[in-house]
């Protein structure tokens, strides 16, 4: 069977349906002129998922978000308020934070003492008088950037004239409510330091499922790829949603549960003999027997769909996150370009959980989230781990099996594309989230007024 794929409009202005105009030739991938226009007409024009509002809980916490040539920093100002500026001093330009995060009173440049409010607004200029005609305050605050919050995360935008951040989302906000991601905590943070690949790269390996079957042979015993359902929609976000716990209908059916069915089933409280000859029949148990559970630890899955309970649903923020999506948790996943070399990104994935007392209870012998997809949880911040691909690819450091598998392939992929005996990519039907996903790249870089059309 294959793949459905379902274009929906959620703006009179814009529209989500099919072009498939965009070349996938490689020099979108590899060339610095392509990586400059995508700074301009993305990078500079879109919302950007920074970071997380649980990083700024008192006032004078900061994080400071680098993207391509511009470094911002995110900051809760004496008005509890979030708000962001340019890392750059009004002075003479130097970058005033060079710490990832931390908590400050006053924002200071080191090099001559310039000082701004948490709101950005100068307040102490070293020797004053040594300025011709004193220096104005109000006109030499830090530079603004624009700011909005949803669930619990946090996009900036550099393009003043752009559209909310509502706007920009659509639907997916309502569709995300009963997740309250908000109330989740953090309990991984990783980050690939360097891939050898462009940052689409990454993007394009989480768009289609067409490589499950060959580079992750063991889903073919819990998830059902083939028949996906996706739905695709205006400025380039998508959504897939692929059945899970099943055998995918490719293979033969067998008689006993494949072993991580059996592994889950048991986390579950649920006897795997119970199911011998009647595989199919689990997921249905599953979804039940998940429901039984959250009410003993105080887990409320009465907002959920049978289908949310159970399945692997994956929503792709345009431009740089992906998210997978479960009641109990989150994970957001995000390559960023290198700020100079289109062959180069890094990848983050930020881990979330409910909190523990709802995901599990030893002493009841109560779980949620049996397996490998739990992590504890310590009442602190988990710190940045940030390592190298090669920490991945030796099995020192991983991302979960499934996307260390992937990672495992990605610097291929950016290798082969500077071969004289390639031109470009040919995509399958299955692939046409990927499709809209460069359609959606074209359409920004090169239509300078998508906003202006909507307001
Ligand atoms: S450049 Fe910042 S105070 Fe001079
Ligand atoms: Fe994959």
């Amino acid at each position: 069977m294959p793949q459905k794929f379902n274009y929906i409009d959620f703006s009179n202005s814009i529209t989500s349906m099919p072009r498939k105009s965009a070349s996938l030739s490689k020099d979108r991938y590899i060339s610095n002129e392509f990586m400059e226009l995508e700074w301009e007409g993305i990078w500079t024009k879109t919302w950007l998922f920074a970071g997380i509002v649980s990083d700024l809980a008192e006032v004078g916490d900061f994080f400071v978000y680098d993207i391509g040539r511009e470094s911002i920093v995110v900051t809760r100002n004496e008005e509890m308020k979030i708000s962001a500026f340019y890392n750059v001093c009004q002075h003479r330009g130097n970058k005033i934070v060079t710490i990832e995060s931390g908590s400050f009173n006053k924002v200071s440049c080191p090099y001559h003492g310039w000082t701004y409010s948490l709101n950005g607004r100068l307040e102490h200029v070293p020797d004053r008088e040594l300025f011709e005609g004193g220096v104005p305050c109000e006109k030499h605050s830090l530079k603004p950037v624009r700011v909005s919050i949803w669930a619990g995360l946090i996009f900036i935008n550099m393009d003043e004239k752009s559209s909310s951040l509502e706007t920009f989302l659509g639907p997916i906000i309502d569709q995300l409510k009963p997740y309250k991601f908000e109330k989740m905590n953090l309990v991984k943070h990783q980050t690939v330091s360097l891939l050898e690949t462009n940052w689409k790269t990454v993007r394009d390996n989480f768009l289609e499922q067409y490589h499950v079957d060959f580079i992750h042979p063991q889903h073919a015993s819990f998830v059902d790829c083939c028949d996906a359902e996706n739905d695709l929609w205006p400025f380039g976000h998508t959504r897939t949603m692929v059945t899970s716990p099943v055998v995918n209908p490719r293979y033969s059916m067998p008689d006993e549960p494949p072993e991580f069915m059996q592994d889950y089933l048991r986390g579950l409280r649920l006897n795997p003999d119970d199911f011998h000859g009647k595989v199919p029949e689990i997921r249905k148990a599953i979804q039940k027997q998940k429901r039984i559970i959250g009410k003993e630890l105080g887990f409320d899955f009465s907002e959920f769909s049978d289908d949310q309970v159970s399945d692997v649903l994956q929503y792709d923020i345009f431009p740089n996150i992906f998210m997978t999506i479960h009641p109990e948790r989150l994970w957001i996943f995000g390559p960023k370009p290198h700020k100079s070399d289109p062959n180069k990104c890094s990848f983050t994935k930020w881990s979330f959980q409910i909190p523990s007392e709802l995901v599990r209870d030893e002493k009841k012998g109560l779980e949620l989230l049996p397996g490998s997809s739990y992590y504890d949880q310590t009442g602190f911040r988990p710190e940045h781990d940030i390592f190298t691909r090669e920490d991945v690819v030796e099995g020192r450091k991983s991302f979960t099996i499934t996307i260390d598998q992937d990672i495992h392939y990605l610097n291929d992929m950016q290798a082969g594309m500077h071969s004289k005996g390639f031109d470009s990519a040919l995509l399958s039907k299955d692939e046409e989230r990927l499709q809209h996903f460069h359609d959606w790249v074209d359409d920004w870089i090169r239509k300078d007024s998508l906003w202006s059309s909507l307001d």
